[in-house]
């Protein structure tokens, strides 16, 4: 199952992320009816293992069960069409996003040699104190580590822009002192690769540097709460934001632990037509096996 699954998604990402895609989603083109298909596949699937949980009658606590036992505000429970959407949904939110913010976490780490050390710097001291386990609380302490994806992040968003609906007319102020009135019904479009760019919040914005959200500086909090809307923000911020950190870590401690890495690529272009902007081409490294957490506790 685990291929069918994997294969099916990929298909399902790859061709619902094209700017078109938004743009004229039912556009009967090859790209919409591959990425149909794939829909119906994991659709079939997932329906499958649903009508087998609640046939078991078995719970467990997990996202499936939560989603089963769901019900709407005038009591009716979800449907099985609405469960499966969900799952897949929650999947597609967070397979492509995390596997481009490691990659631009990789590219950038290895195009700052200043940074790459201090990374590698704060994986010695955690090996020291921990050994080579890695566990949930030793992710945690990996906080320059999080600062680096956390920039690559602000650099490289995976939403370039957030679209809500405005429910309520409300004012907006600008710092110069214009006003704006917002009338309910319209839609707002937050433009994120422009938010996280504002040289009066993000000093040099330009330059790829993990430190400004350290200690004295924390540059995310400068324009208040939606300063940094890597993971949107509000009511529909995403959930999986933590899960994200810990996934991008334990992939790149373990990379930083084992690996001596160099960019063998240029640094990649951003391909703006995707509707979450990945690198452009192939992101080449090239590896050299280290023991170092071995060769760490020896010292
Ligand atoms: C680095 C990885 C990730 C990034 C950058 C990211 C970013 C985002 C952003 C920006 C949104 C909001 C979009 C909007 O406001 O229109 C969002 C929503 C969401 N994300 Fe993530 N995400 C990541 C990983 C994940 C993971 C791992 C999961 C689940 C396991 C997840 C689940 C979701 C869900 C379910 C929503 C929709 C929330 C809602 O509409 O109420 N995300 N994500």
């Amino acid at each position: 199952m685990f291929d069918e699954v994997f294969s099916a998604f990929l298909e399902l990402t790859e061709n619902s992320f094209q700017l078109i895609s938004l743009l004229f989603p039912y556009a009967p083109t090859p790209t919409t009816r591959r990425r149909d298909r794939a829909s119906a596949t994991l659709s079939s699937i997932f329906a499958e293992i649903v009508r087998s949980r609640k046939s078991s009658n078995r719970v467990e606590e997990d996202v499936l069960q939560n989603l089963i036992d769901s019900k709407y505000k005038d009591g009716r429970p979800t449907t099985e069409a609405e469960v499966t959407g969900l799952i897949i949904a929650i999947v597609f939110a967070g397979m492509h996003t995390s596997t481009t913010s490691s990659t631009w976490t990789g590219a950038r780490l290895l195009s700052h040699t200043e940074c790459l050390e201090a990374a590698l710097e704060e994986q010695q001291q955690i090996v020291k104190k921990h050994g080579d386990n890695i566990d949930y609380d030793t992710l945690l302490e990996m906080s320059f580590l999080h600062c680096c994806i956390k920039e690559a992040l602000r650099m490289h968003p995976t939403a370039p822009i957030f679209l809500r609906k405005v429910r309520k007319n409300f004012t907006v102020r600008t710092r110069e002192g214009y006003e704006y009135e917002i009338p309910s019904g319209h839609t707002i479009a937050s433009p994120l690769v422009i938010n996280h760019n504002i040289p009066y919040i993000y000093k040099d914005p330009n330059v790829y540097d993990p430190h400004r959200f350290g200690h004295g500086r924390e540059e995310d909090r400068v324009g208040g709460k939606f300063t940094y809307n890597a993971f949107s923000g509000g009511r529909h911020a995403c959930p999986g934001e933590a899960y994200a950190y810990l996934q991008v870590k334990v992939i790149w401690s373990h990379l930083l632990r084992n690996f001596e890495l160099k960019l063998v690529s240029s640094f990649p272009e951003t391909n703006w037509l995707k509707l979450s902007p990945e690198p452009r081409g192939k992101v080449e490294v090239s590896y050299k096996r280290r023991m170092l957490p071995r060769s760490m506790l020896e010292n």
